[in-house]
């Protein structure tokens, strides 16, 4: 568990270098940014030219912005080696449409295969060894082996500057989603834990969304929580509770009160092991609502920590 230190420990310990990103070269401003803004999820974005020629390429300056028009953006750079465009961004100002389809862990070496920097004439399904499929409302192909696509239509593109390294960010309305059964329940939801997602982080870093690493973060959506302020000053000033763990305590809708029937055999030899010495007994009791609040027992921490008020 992570003890808390006060805010003037803090600054000496992690005094934060800053960077002036004016200072800093593309490479080393691609550097930082990308280990940290980050994990990005990963487009695998299918295109085409008037020529009928395809193309397939990651690109993992991709997200959601929107729902109601259903909007997602990419964006594929100007090379910083030579500041010419990507033969992506090339098909889509011919053909504004494309297929984005989604990199689960079982197909990321074949994705990344799919992003060597091969011919405009050379076919990356063929290189990376993905199947086509066609698409319903738009000209580029599927790649049949991913298990969630996106057919856009492409609404704008709109450059962020003319050197290397410079952002195009590609507008992409989406027309059509094809989700693969295997991933969905019965009432059509999608199961997280079965789509095995992997997204990009800095230099060759992957992340991989499994089962294992999985957690759920309750969020109340029409009930406020009562906020950090509202908590006891004993409890928001603890050494020992972190802030994940305040947190957790703060996202009650109202300040629970001490339930008389609640009965806790540990918190009782707490009591009474303690009885005279009650800054260590404050200690213990915390320590015990930490080990509750990682169990998400939030409602037993509360009870706990509110005893111990009225007690100590
Ligand atoms: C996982 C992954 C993510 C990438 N993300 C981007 C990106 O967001 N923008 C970009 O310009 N290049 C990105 N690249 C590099 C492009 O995929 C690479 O330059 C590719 O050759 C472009 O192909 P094209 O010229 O055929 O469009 C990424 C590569 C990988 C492996």
């Amino acid at each position: 568990m992570s003890v808390k230190h006060d805010p003037v420990d803090l600054q000496v310990i992690f005094a934060p270098m800053i960077f002036d990103l004016k200072e800093l070269t593309t490479a080393e401003r691609q550097y930082y940014l990308q280990h940290v803004v980050a994990p990005r999820p990963i487009c695998f974005a299918s295109t085409i030219d008037t020529k009928g020629t395809v193309n397939l390429s990651p690109f993992s300056f991709f997200n959601l912005f929107s729902t109601n028009p259903p909007v997602v953006i990419f964006s594929p750079s100007r090379r910083v080696r030579d500041n010419t465009v990507k033969h992506t961004l090339q098909n889509l100002l011919e053909v504004p449409e494309v297929v984005i389809n989604i990199v689960t862990y079982d197909m990321v070496q074949q994705t990344s295969l799919a992003s060597c920097e091969f011919p405009q004439d050379v076919d990356e399904f063929i290189k990376a060894g993905f199947t086509k499929e066609p698409a319903i409302a738009v000209k580029p192909p599927m790649v049949k082996e991913s298990k969630v696509k996106l057919e856009c239509k492409v609404n704008e593109i709109k450059s962020l500057g003319e050197e290397g390294g410079a952002g195009n960010l590609v507008i992409c309305e989406v027309l059509k989603v094809h989700i693969a059964d295997e991933l969905l329940n019965e009432e059509k939801k999608i199961d997280q834990s079965r789509l095995e997602l992997v997204a990009r982080l800095g230099g060759d870093w992957y992340c991989r969304v499994s089962k294992k690493n999985l957690f759920i973060v309750p969020k109340p959506n029409t009930k406020l929580g009562i906020g950090i302020d509202a908590l006891p000053e004993s409890i928001r000033s603890s050494k020992l509770l972190t802030g994940n763990q305040l947190g957790l305590l703060a996202n009650v809708h109202e300040l629970p009160v001490v339930e008389p029937s609640f009965d806790d055999e540990h918190l009782k030899n707490i009591f009474q092991y303690y009885s005279v010495n009650p800054i260590e007994m404050e200690k213990e009791v915390h320590a015990y609502a930490a080990k509750l609040l990682d169990q998400h027992k939030v409602h037993e921490a509360w009870q706990v920590l509110l005893a111990a008020e009225n007690i100590v």
